[in-house]
């Protein structure tokens, strides 16, 4: 059995970018993230309306990351330190060997890149670290961008649609050993 483990928290960097942990200084661009609605298009959540949501969010997260139920990455620019976005590993299964993954970026920092280079360190985590075999992804059908993501690292469009909600198609990327 692997001993997943976030503490203590596993920074990752990249070439242009940190991935760290979310603390309640985050409040503001946690606000900003998750009651945008452009980034909550195609997104099935409750959105955050107020400062006080934001930090139930935050403590939320980081009280999961303490019981090593998943794991959440705030996505910051190296040299500025910028808050450019989030992303996060989580519904872990040792039956299945896998997990899911989530991701958002400011609308700003959109068409950059960006979410490709940090998406390859959580892929790399995920199946090197986590030692997961599969990793899932849920996106609605016209969320253009996130298919494109996805599709850039080889995940693979399930012919079911999600049963919850059938504007959500369920892609997955299987670890070849
Ligand atoms: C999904 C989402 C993260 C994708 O972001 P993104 O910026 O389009 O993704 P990438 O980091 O892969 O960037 C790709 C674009 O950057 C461009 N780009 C610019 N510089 C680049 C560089 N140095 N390297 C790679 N791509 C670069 C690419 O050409 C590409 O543009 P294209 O799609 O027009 O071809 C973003 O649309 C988002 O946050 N959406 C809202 C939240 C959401 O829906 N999340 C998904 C939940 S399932």
């Amino acid at each position: 059995m692997v001993n997943r483990n976030f503490t203590p928290f596993p920074i990752l960097t990249t070439e242009r970018l940190t991935l760290r942990q979310l603390s309640v200084d985050d409040q503001q661009d946690i606000l900003a993230l998750r009651s945008n609605s452009e980034i909550n298009k195609y997104l099935d959540r409750e959105p955050s309306k107020t400062i006080e949501d934001a930090i139930n969010f935050i403590n939320m997260i980081n009280d999961n990351i303490k019981r090593n139920n998943s794991i959440y990455w705030v996505i910051s620019l190296i040299n500025t330190k910028t808050f450019v976005g989030t992303i996060c590993l989580f519904d872990f299964s040792n039956e299945k060997s896998s997990c899911e993954i989530g991701y958002e970026l400011m609308t700003k920092f959109q068409g950059q890149g960006i979410m490709k280079e940090a998406t390859a360190e959580a892929i790399d985590y995920a199946f090197q670290t986590l030692q997961f075999q599969k990793i899932v992804a849920f996106t609605h059908k016209e969320n253009q961008n996130s298919i494109k993501l996805l599709t850039k690292f080889n995940f693979i469009k399930s012919i079911e649609a999600d049963k919850e909600n059938s504007d959500f198609n369920i892609f997955t990327l299987t670890h070849s050993n």
